[in-house]
């Protein structure tokens, strides 16, 4: 998975992070938490961490000692996410963290052995069919549960609406699902993808929506997706670029001020072996 390496910036990944812990759905955590092992304490694998939050977000929900093992290839965000560890569990139990600079390409079974848990949070979309059939099979040889959160799913709604909304979606979708050098990126096939590659491997997989719901609170963050939206639209379709300068920029503003509302579709994976 090294050819084609996007750097996933920390401001980014900061300005989400609230949006994503709102977003993420709670029911397949008390679902989780029903399945892993009463005692003990917890090895939760957390692939492509970035900054960490998926633990901020996750560790304080479960109960019980818990040992996270952060891996991300990204040495930054991994220094980040070492940092900003997760405080304590629900029942104040400790939580400690293993940072592990990893590429997942490399990642082997051996890696994951004694797992309790596996995490990943978008991370599915990012991936090309085989490296996804192969994730599949870590989880699946593993033994573990995996929470899988925040792939998208390709659904967006903005209000007020406007006519050019459907080709920058259908045009960010393409760019989603772009052929690079590791092969075709899923983007929003990864879930159905996913899903069908766990079942096959003879696992239960509860999927549920997780949509960003944005609105007047979420400003900037609005602002800054809606700018990386048109952006990947506009380099997909380059003669999208020009119909779109003014509609960017008056919908650039409205996020600013809060006056535009989006739905941004992602659903997460409870994959139960
Ligand atoms: C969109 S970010 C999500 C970060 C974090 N999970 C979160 O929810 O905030 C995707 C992360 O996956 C990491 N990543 C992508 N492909 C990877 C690979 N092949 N090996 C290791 N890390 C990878 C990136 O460096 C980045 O930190």
């Amino acid at each position: 998975m090294n050819a084609g390496v996007i750097r996933v910036s920390p401001r980014w990944l900061a300005l989400r992070e609230p949006a994503d812990a709102e977003a993420r759905a709670r029911d397949l955590v008390e679902r989780l938490g029903r399945v892993l092992p009463p005692t003990g304490r917890r090895v939760i694998h957390d692939l492509g961490c970035g900054t960490g939050a998926m633990g901020r977000w996750l560790a304080p929900l479960l109960a019980g000692e818990q040992h996270w093992v952060l891996h991300d290839r990204d040495a930054d965000l991994l220094a980040l996410a070492a940092a900003g560890r997760p405080r304590a569990a629900a029942d104040g139990a400790p939580v400690t963290v293993e940072a592990r600079r990893t590429d997942l390409a490399a990642v082997q079974a051996r890696d994951l052995t004694g797992a309790s848990l596996i995490t990943a949070s978008a991370l599915l979309d990012l991936l090309t069919e085989h490296e996804l059939d192969r994730l599949a099979g870590l989880c699946a040889a593993a033994g573990c549960p995996a929470l899988l959160t925040l792939s998208v799913t390709g659904r967006v709604e903005i209000a007020p609406a406007s006519p050019l909304d459907g080709c920058v979606a259908a045009a960010f979708d393409a760019h989603q699902r772009r052929a690079t050098e590791r092969g075709r990126l899923l983007g929003p096939d990864a879930v159905e993808f996913a899903a069908r590659a766990l079942r096959s491997l003879g696992a239960e997989v509860l999927v549920r929506p997780s949509p960003w719901r944005l609105g007047r609170e979420h400003g900037g963050l609005t602002a800054e997706w809606f700018t990386g939206w048109v952006g990947a639209a506009c380099e997909q379709e380059i003669e999208l670029s020009g119909r779109c300068e003014p509609y960017a920029r008056e919908r650039v503003r409205k996020a600013r001020a809060g006056e535009l509302e989006v739905v941004v579709g992602h659903a997460d994976l409870l994959v139960l072996p």
